[in-house]
């Protein structure tokens, strides 16, 4: 089994990830560090030099990789699922679990940050209403269950999760 978790920057995909897979004894596998892995650079690094498109293609290229592996947990980019192919992928892999938040909670949680290049300095809050108001239709349309984890501790993500993927097992 494997599970996809997909959704904006600071949703908690990381934290949820990990535990979800320490829960299910599964891998736990991150596109952004693979990425980072295989480039030998920080994603930073690779948005500043080369792009926003080439940076879309290695997400591409980590998705045709993941076809290959089985038992794990994916956390997965915020803006991987802005071609269509990789969604049409990712579902061949697993089901898309997205995780969202209230705008303010994303911002309180990503501010202090420097590491994601589409947001400044960690992100204005102006600017993440903007980009999430652009990219929920996306992120709606690709999952096949939704958890909003502004009010919910990790565990209890975690829990709901699990719920799901055994309903449908
Ligand atoms: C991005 C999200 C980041 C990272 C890159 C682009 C996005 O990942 O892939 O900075 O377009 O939303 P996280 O969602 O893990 O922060």
């Amino acid at each position: 089994m494997n599970i996809i978790l997909i959704g904006f920057m600071g949703v908690g995909k990381s934290a949820v990830g990990r535990l979800l897979a320490e829960r299910l004894n599964l891998s736990y596998l991150d596109s952004d560090e693979l990425i980072e892995e295989t480039e030998g650079r920080k994603i930073s690094e690779i948005f500043a030099k080369e792009g926003e498109d080439y940076f879309r293609g290695l997400e591409t290229e980590v998705i045709k990789t993941l076809i290959e592996y089985d038992a794990f947990v994916a956390s997965t980019g915020g803006g991987i699922v802005l071609r269509e192919e990789n969604v049409k992928m990712l579902k061949e892999i697993g089901p898309l679990i997205l995780l969202t938040a209230r705008p303010e909670i994303i911002y309180e949680r990503i501010r202090s940050a420097n590491d994601r290049p589409l947001l400044e300095q960690g992100g204005k809050l102006g600017q993440i209403k903007e980009l999430l108001l652009k990219r929920a239709p996306i992120y709606n349309k690709a999952a096949d269950y939704t958890i909003d984890t502004s009010d919910a501790p990790v565990e209890t993500v975690v829990e709901e999760i699990i719920k799901y993927v055994q309903s449908k097992s």
